[in-house]
């Protein structure tokens, strides 16, 4: 992890291009996903009702942000936006997720689902095209770890209704666990 948060920061500080991170951020996040010890068990705690999202490192400038995302069997994001670079990478179970783009007539039309599986990682950009839902349709919990490029729990992007692609504003916010000094 600190191996990570130490090239996060290096990147950060090189005023790293959105192309730079997406290419470089995987295969530095890659060996982290190789086991779980090191995240703490209240950082990868599901909620009986909803997924969870724990906040493990914030650069304190706020340029990134690294959190892990933890699902019970059958939860699920609503169809969001994230309005800036992600990296994510799988640790426990699988993720599938429903990507979407605009139609012409506003609403938002399926342009592919995939499935995350444990040691996989996957990177994605506004410019891209970054519309997603994330669910975990297995009967195990699943855990991810996510890289933004920017405070993501306090940054303001958008929520979507299925049927009629209308965007509303939200702020995520992050789940209540204790700050982690990470010294591995
Ligand atoms: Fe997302």
């Amino acid at each position: 992890m600190i191996t990570l948060i130490r090239r996060l920061t290096e990147l950060a500080d090189q005023q790293a291009s959105v192309a730079t991170m997406l290419c470089d951020v995987p295969s530095v996040l890659r060996p982290v996903l190789a086991r779980e010890e090191w995240l703490p068990a209240n950082h990868k705690a599901p909620h009986p009702d909803h997924y969870q999202q724990y906040l493990l490192y914030l650069d304190p400038q706020g340029r990134f942000s690294i959190v892990s995302f933890v699902w019970g069997p059958g939860q699920e994001t609503p169809i969001h936006d994230h309005m800036t670079w992600g990296v994510v990478g799988q640790l426990r179970g699988n993720e599938v997720s429903t990507n979407y783009a605009r139609s012409a007539d506003g609403t938002l039309k399926v342009t592919g689902v995939h499935t995350l599986k444990p040691g996989e990682t996957i990177a994605f950009s506004p410019a891209q095209g970054d519309i997603h839902q994330v669910r975990n349709d297995s009967y195990d919990v699943s855990v991810s770890i996510h890289i933004y490029g920017g405070d993501i729990g306090r940054t303001k992007r958008h929520r979507y209704d299925a049927a009629t692609g209308v965007a509303h504003a939200f702020i995520s916010g992050y789940s209540p666990a204790s700050v982690v000094a990470w010294n591995a």
